[in-house]
C-alpha cells in the first residue's frame, strides 16, 4: 500500500491546480483518474479565466503560454433588440480585465507542470472507491491494468467532477442537493475561422440566446440555444451559421466568418450544489460539489477558487498544525459558490428564451437589458461579477 498526504480523485482543472498548489506547500499529493491524459483533454469547456484564476496560475508558474496565447479582455457586448451595447469592465471595476484562454489549454499546461515536478498521476484507474473518510486515516483502492490497488491518506480531495464517485459516497443523510435544471441546451460549434468581433458578443433574441466567443484570432467558438430534445446530427454547420446569423445584428451578421465544425455538441444547463463540502477527511471541490449554467463562464473559475481555499487549508494543516482552514472550508468555499451560483442563474434568466413564461418575461428582459446598458449602477453590478467577486 502506497501512501500520500493528500490523495486527489479527478485529474480535471481542480484536481491538477490543487495538485500544483499543495507541492508548491510542500504536501505531498497523488492524483488518481477515471481516464486517459487525452480523454481529458479532449472535453471542449469555457475559455473566460478572472483575474484570480490566472493570479493562482502565476502563482505556481504555470503562466508563460497564457500570458502568450491568452486575449485579454476588457469588455464585451450585449446585444439585445437588434443593437449591441459595450459593458466597458475596465472602466465598471477600476482596471479589471478577464482573460480569454480555453479551459483545454489551462488543463495541457496544467498536466505538462505535473510531469515536470514529477508527481504522481495514476491514470486510466477504474473502480475507484473512497473509504473511511469519517475518520484520519481515509483510503482510495483503484484496480490498474487488471491489479488491485490502495492508497492511504491523510485527506481525499474529490475533484472528481459532476459524475464522480466521491460526492456519490457521502451518505444521503449527511448532504443536501439544491438543483434548478433549465428548459434548454446549448449548441455550440468550434471552428478555425476568424471571430466575428474583437470581443464576446452576448445576445438576447426572439429566436434565443446566442454567444460569440473565441479561442484565439483564428478561432472561434459560437453557442446558440436550442430545445433540448435536438441533437447534434440535426445541426449540419450550414443549418448552425443561417441561425447564428439570424440571432446577430446585421453588421456583426455580415462580417461573420463561416467554415467547417471541428467540434460541435449540445450541452443541457445546470445549477446545482451540494452542501456541505465537507464530510470528515473527504473535501469536494469544483464541479463535485457544484454546477453553474454556462452563461457568464464561472464553472472553471469557481473551481479554482475552492481549490485555492482547500490549499490553504491544508496548508494551515501540515505546516502550521492548526486545524482552523480544515473546519472552515465548506462555508468559505459555499460563500463565494452561492455569489456565483446567483450571478450565472440571473444571467442565464436574463439572456434567454423562457416560452413557457411568455411574452410578459419577454418585456421585462428588455427593461432590465435597458436598464443595465443605461445605469452605470446596474452594469456595475454585472461587471464586478464577470470580472470574479474578490476571493
Ligand atoms: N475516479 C477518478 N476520476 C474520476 C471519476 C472517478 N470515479 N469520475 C470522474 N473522474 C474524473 C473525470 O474523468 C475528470 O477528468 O474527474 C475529472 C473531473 O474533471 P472536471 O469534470 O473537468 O471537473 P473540475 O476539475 O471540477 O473542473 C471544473 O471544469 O469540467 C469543467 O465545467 C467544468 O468548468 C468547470 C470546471
Ligand atoms: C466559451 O468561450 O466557451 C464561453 C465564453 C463565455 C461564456 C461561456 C462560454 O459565458
Amino acid at each position: 500500500m502506497t501512501s500520500t498526504q493528500v490523495a486527489i480523485v479527478g485529474a480535471g482543472p481542480a484536481g491538477l491546480l490543487l495538485g500544483q498548489l499543495l507541492a508548491k506547500s510542500g504536501i505531498t499529493s497523488v492524483i488518481i483518474e477515471r481516464q486517459s491524459p487525452d480523454y481529458v483533454l479532449g472535453r471542449i469547456r469555457a475559455g473566460v479565466l478572472e483575474q484570480g484564476t490566472v493570479d493562482a496560475l502565476g502563482s505556481i508558474g504555470v503562466d508563460a503560454r497564457l500570458h502568450q496565447e491568452g486575449l485579454p479582455h476588457h469588455g464585451f457586448d450585449l446585444l439585445f433588440k437588434g443593437e449591441r451595447h459595450r459593458i466597458d469592465l475596465a472602466a465598471l471595476t477600476g482596471g479589471k480585465q478577464v482573460m480569454v484562454y480555453g479551459q483545454t489549454e489551462v488543463t495541457k499546461d496544467l498536466m505538462l507542470a505535473r510531469e515536470a515536478s514529477n508527481l504522481t498521476t495514476i491514470y486510466n484507474a477504474s473502480d475507484v472507491a473512497i473509504h473511511d473518510f469519517d475518520g484520519d486515516s481515509p483510503r482510495v483502492t483503484y484496480t490498474l491494468n487488471g491489479q488491485a490497488h490502495e492508497l492511504k491518506a491523510r485527506f481525499i480531495a474529490g475533484c472528481d467532477g459532476f459524475h464522480g464517485v466521491c460526492r456519490a459516497s457521502v451518505p444521503s443523510s449527511a448532504i443536501q442537493h439544491y438543483e434548478k435544471i433549465y428548459p434548454f441546451g446549448w449548441l455550440g460549434v468550434l471552428a478555425d475561422v476568424p471571430p466575428v468581433a474583437d470581443e464576446l458578443i452576448y445576445a438576447n433574441t426572439e429566436r434565443g440566446f446566442a454567444l460569440c466567443s473565441m479561442r484565439s484570432k483564428t478561432r472561434s467558438r459560437y453557442y446558440l440555444q436550442c430545445p433540448l430534445s435536438d441533437t447534434v446530427e440535426q445541426w449540419s454547420d450550414q443549418a448552425f451559421w443561417h441561425e447564428l446569423g439570424n440571432r446577430l445584428d446585421p453588421q456583426a451578421a455580415q462580417a461573420l466568418v463561416t467554415g467547417p465544425s471541428i467540434e460541435k455538441s449540445i450541452a443541457p444547463l445546470r445549477s446545482f450544489v451540494a452542501e456541505p463540502m465537507r464530510f470528515g477527511s473527504l473535501m469536494l471541490a469544483g464541479d463535485a460539489a457544484h454546477i453553474v449554467p454556462p452563461t457568464g463562464a464561472k464553472g472553471l473559475n469557481l473551481a479554482a477558487s475552492d481549490v485555492m481555499y482547500l490549499a490553504q487549508a491544508f496548508e494551515r494543516y501540515f505546516n502550521d498544525k492548526d486545524n482552523g482552514g480544515v473546519d472552515g472550508y465548506s462555508a468559505q468555499a459555499l460563500s463565494r459558490v452561492w455569489k456565483a451560483e446567483r450571478f450565472s442563474w440571473w444571467f442565464t434568466s436574463l439572456m434567454h428564451q423562457f416560452p413557457e413564461l411568455g411574452s410578459f418575461n419577454q418585456k421585462v428582459q428588455e427593461a432590465e437589458l435597458d436598464y443595465l446598458v443605461n445605469s452605470t449602477a446596474a452594469a456595475t453590478s454585472l461587471a464586478e461579477n464577470y470580472v470574479g467577486l474578490p476571493l
